[in-house]
Parts: structure tokens; sequence; C-alpha cells
């Protein structure tokens, strides 16, 4: 497994491998590894013969200067999971190299970016659109794939990806959990123990959703009311939104539901009454009404 620094050298190394016909994939992460990572490595390779992760822990996507702060970075483990995992290459820049001096390039999604976790987190998502640019023309894959537990970012990145013609497919991948429903994230670890507990308000709370729709409930607000009185449990947390939305268009789906709905939820939880723990924000989706999938 390489481990590549700039932007130059990653160019290079993917020319030559398409130019010998090999198909590339990039796994775009901001390190801090875990299970869900592995399976988006797992559906690259899939599809491509070459891997490639870049690990940047992106600052222009933080609003909040603690959380970028606070973000693990794991590096020596991140590059032993990539070596297990057969990843190709790793892409390792640092700030300077993804925003030289004097950046002042943007992109900005319009509309998919403003509801949601772009409502609560201003720039979020120009930080996020810039810096997928950024990695797209470094790494020039055929294919990149994202998790779907950022449903929202997976929106605005396969828009932006038609709207440049960047030429390149967009896979989103299945949301891993843990054994108890938690959805990995690496802001997990951040949780105190009682906030680690509570956070299964969010799984229990889209189970719930998933439920009512099964049963036949039609009405938006009904459905949202059940899952905010299943949020409100955890104690120490403030619901920053619950929202039905279009999965495609993200509009607000109220009165009756007809077809897929996509259920999306962010709490935000403080740290242990004892200390322990710190300010985390964490977030959960799930597509209420939609058929099994064929390969589930
Ligand atoms: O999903 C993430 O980890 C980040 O938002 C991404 C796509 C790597 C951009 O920094």
């Amino acid at each position: 497994m390489r481990v590549l620094e700039t932007k130059r050298e990653l160019q290079a190394w993917s020319d030559a491998e398409r130019r010998a016909g090999r198909r590339v994939a990039l796994v775009p992460t901001m390190g801090a590894l875990h299970r869900g990572h592995a399976a988006l490595v797992g559906i690259a390779r899939a599809r491509a013969e070459r891997v490639v992760v870049s690990i940047f822990v992106n600052p222009t996507q933080f609003n909040d200067r603690r959380d970028f702060e606070g973000y693990p970075r794991t590096v020596e483990t991140d590059l032993a999971a990539c070596r297990a995992a057969g990843v190709d290459v790793v892409f390792a820049p640092n700030a300077a190299e993804m925003y030289p001096e004097g950046a002042a390039t943007w992109v900005d999604v319009h509309g998919l970016s403003e509801p949601l976790c772009g409502a609560n987190r201003p720039g979020h998502f120009r930080g996020v659109t810039t810096v997928v640019t950024k990695l797209f023309l470094a790494a020039r894959p055929d294919v990149a794939v994202f998790g779907e537990k950022d449903w929202q970012q997976l929106a605005v990145i396969r828009r932006m990806t038609t709207d440049l013609g960047f030429g390149i497919e967009i896979v989103g991948g299945e949301t891993v959990r843990e054994s108890d429903g938690l959805a990995l994230s690496s802001r997990n670890v951040r949780l105190g123990p009682q906030a680690r507990k509570q956070a299964l308000c969010i799984v229990e709370s889209l189970e719930r959703a998933e439920r009512m729709v099964a049963d036949g409930e039609a009405d938006a607000e009904r459905i949202l009311e059940a899952v905010r009185a299943t949020l409100a449990r955890a104690g120490q947390a403030r619901i920053d939104y619950a929202e039905l939305r279009d999965p495609a268009s993200l509009e607000t789906v109220s009165g009756r539901i007809e077809g897929p709905v996509l259920l999306a939820i962010a709490l935000q939880f403080e740290p242990d009454p004892d200390g322990r723990g710190s300010a985390v924000r964490l977030i959960d989706n799930r597509v209420l009404g939609r058929r099994p999938r064929a390969d589930a």
C-alpha cells in the first residue's frame, strides 16, 4: 500500500492506472476509520481494480472549532486498517496541500445544502463540496463511495457531480451499526457512558416510525410526534431536527405520506453530568416505506 501526500503524486498514479485499463475507486474519509468505512472499501473494491482512501480532517466543514480540534485523529491505526482492507493508496495530504496559501475558491450546492444539517451548521456543506471537488480532481476516480448515514451529504454530492460533469459514479453504502443498533460514527467514542446509552433512542425512534408506516400509519405529523416522544427520552440531548423529507429532493413531506419518505434525525448530546464524554452531535436516518432491497 502506498501513502501519498500530494495531489500531483495521486494524479500521476491514477492516470497511470487508468492508462493501464484499471478502474479507480475513491473512498473519501476524515480518518478514525471503523467497520462502516471498511464496508465502503468493500463496495469500492467490488467496483474497481484499484481503491484509494483519502484521510483528511477537513477544517472548512467544521463550523465549531472545538468539534474540529476534538475530532479523533488515529493515523497509525487507520493506515493499518487500510492495509488490512487491501487498499492500494492512502491519500493523506496536509491542510496546505488542500488549501494553498490564499485559497479563495468554493463549491456551493444551493437548495439541497440548506435544510437539515445545512440549517444548523452554516458553511458545513460548502466545506464538504469544496474538499470533495479537490479530492475528485486529485484522484480522478471512476467511482466514489459515501455512506448513507450522511444521506444529505450523499444527495448534495450527487447533485454537484452531475452539475459539474465529473463523470464519476457516486455509490451509497448502507449504514453499518453497532450490535445494539447505534449507527457507527467516528464521533461515538466521544460520548460519555450515559449519553451512549441514551443515544439508542435514535435507532428506537427510526424503528418505531418504520413500524408505524408498516402498520398503515400515513400521517406525517403523527409519525413525527411519536419520533419526538422517543427522542425526548434522551434527557441529555437536544433535538436539532427530526424531519420527514423526500429522499431525493429533500423537500419537506407533510400531511399524508405517499411512497418512500426519508426520516432524518440529528441530536446534540451534552457531556455526562459527571463530566465524562464531550458534546457530540449524532445523525441518523431511515427511508420509511421502502421496499426491502433485493439483496437484503
Ligand atoms: O463524510 C465524511 O467523512 C466527510 O464529510 C468527507 C466526505 C470525507 C469530506 O471531508
